[in-house]
C-alpha cells in the first residue's frame, strides 16, 4: 500500500507547534542513538551499533550526514512547555553514510525514519551526499540494492543511476541478489550542473 503523503504531512504538523523544515549536516557522535535506531527500523540486516561510531571517528573515506528535523522555538505556550518540558526541538530523521575511495563515491547506507519517508528527505540526504562528494573529488557514484526494494531502485534511476551488474544472493537473510548501478561521470555532472554545483 501507498502511504499516504497527506497522513505523514499532518504527523510533522502534530509533532509540533510549527515544523521548520529539514537540515541536512554532518553525522556527530551525539546523533548515533537515533541513527542506530533509524537504521533498526529501515533494514532486516542493521549495521550494529559500534558501527556507525566507528564510520563518524575512524573510517577516513568514509562522509556521514543526517537530515535533521527542527521545530520552531523557544516555546511561548507555557501550558505546552509545563505539560512537556523535555518536549524536543529538533530530531534526526534520517542518514546517509557514503564512502569516498579515490574519485569513487560509494553510497553505503542511506536510511529516512519510516514516519517521515516520502517527504522528499531520502532525495535530499543523496543530493548532499553527491555533491559534496563531487567536490571533494568523485566522477562516479556507486552503490548496491536490493533486487526487490523497487522504492530505493525507483529513487536511484531518477538520480540517473543505472544498473551495471548484480551480485548473486548477496544478502543470506532472504539471498535475495544485489543490483549494482552506477551513475557516471556524465550522470554525476549533469546532476551538479542541474542542482548548481
Ligand atoms: C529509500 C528511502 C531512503 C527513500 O527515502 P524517502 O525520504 O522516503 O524518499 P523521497 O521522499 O525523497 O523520495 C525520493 C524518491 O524515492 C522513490 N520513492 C520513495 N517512496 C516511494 C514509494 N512509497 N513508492 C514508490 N517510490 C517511492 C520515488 O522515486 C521518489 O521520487 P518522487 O517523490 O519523485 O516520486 C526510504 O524509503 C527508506 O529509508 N527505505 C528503507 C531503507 C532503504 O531501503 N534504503 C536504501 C538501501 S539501498
Amino acid at each position: 500500500m501507498m502511504p499516504d503523503r497527506n497522513f505523514h504531512l499532518m504527523q510533522l504538523d502534530s509533532n509540533s507547534a510549527a515544523s521548520t523544515g529539514i537540515i541536512i549536516r554532518p553525522m556527530a557522535l551525539d546523533d548515533l542513538a537515533q541513527v542506530v535506531a533509524i537504521d533498526q527500523m529501515s533494514f532486516s540486516l542493521p549495521w550494529p551499533a559500534h558501527s556507525f561510531r566507528y564510520e563518524v571517528l575512524d573510517n577516513e573515506v568514509s562522509r556521514q550526514w543526517v537530515a535533521e528535523m527542527q521545530y520552531a522555538g523557544p516555546d511561548t505556550n507555557l501550558a505546552r512547555t509545563q505539560a512537556d518540558p523535555d518536549r524536543k526541538t529538533s530530531e534526526v530523521v534520517g542518514m546517509i553514510v557514503v564512502w569516498l575511495i579515490l574519485d569513487e563515491a560509494h553510497i553505503a547506507t542511506i536510511a529516512v525514519h519510516p514516519q517521515y519517508r516520502r517527504l522528499g528527505i531520502g532525495r535530499k540526504l543523496l543530493l548532499t551526499a553527491l555533491h559534496e562528494c563531487v567536490a571533494q573529488g568523485a566522477s562516479t557514484a556507486t552503490l548496491e540494492v536490493r533486487e526487490r526494494n523497487l522504492i530505493a531502485i525507483d529513487m536511484y534511476r531518477k538520480f540517473g543511476f543505472e544498473v551495471v551488474g548484480r551480485r548473486k544472493r548477496y544478502y543470506n537473510d532472504t539471498n535475495e541478489d544485489a543490483i549494482l548501478m552506477t551513475l557516471d561521470t556524465k550522470g554525476l555532472n549533469s546532476l551538479i550542473a542541474r542542482i548548481g554545483g
